[in-house]
């Protein structure tokens, strides 16, 4: 899908992305968590759903590729730093390294704060 957009002129492409990525992401201009609730729209909505990050991915689950919902579950920096250089815990269904080096490590920051929103403490 993404590889089909970049036929289309850069300036139209970096519309099209702009506009998709960050629609309902509430995490606001000036957080430093921002750049995380994009890449994760961007990156990991597809599969994963996070309200922060205005996604909803794991809506169907009869489809074996969803992942976990972040709004029920809570990861830690750790967890989700392993999960994006592992491809998930088991490896099997989640590519891996969707973000690397800084962008990963904002992706987990932000994971870090925002995922667990609906669990009870
Ligand atoms: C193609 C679908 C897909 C994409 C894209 C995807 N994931 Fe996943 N993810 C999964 C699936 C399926 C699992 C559960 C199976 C597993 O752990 O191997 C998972 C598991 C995880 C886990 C472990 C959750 C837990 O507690 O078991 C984390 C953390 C995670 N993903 C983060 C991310 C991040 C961050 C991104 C974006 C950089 C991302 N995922 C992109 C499908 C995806």
């Amino acid at each position: 899908m993404r590889r089909v957009r970049l036929i289309i002129p850069a300036a139209a492409a970096a519309l099209v992305l702009g506009a998709c990525g960050s629609e309902g992401i509430e995490v606001s201009e000036d957080d430093p968590l921002r750049e995380g609730a994009v890449l994760f729209a961007e990156r990991c909505s597809g599969c994963h759903t996070l309200t922060a990050a205005g996604s909803q991915g794991s809506a169907n689950r009869s489809q074996r590729a969803q992942g976990p919902n972040f709004d029920q579950r809570k990861e830690s920096y750790e967890d989700a730093i392993y999960a994006i250089a592992n491809g998930g815990f088991s490896g099997a269904i989640m590519p891996q390294n969707i973000v690397v080096g800084d962008q990963a490590q904002a992706v987990a920051r932000f994971l870090e704060e925002y995922s667990g929103k609906d669990v009870e403490e």
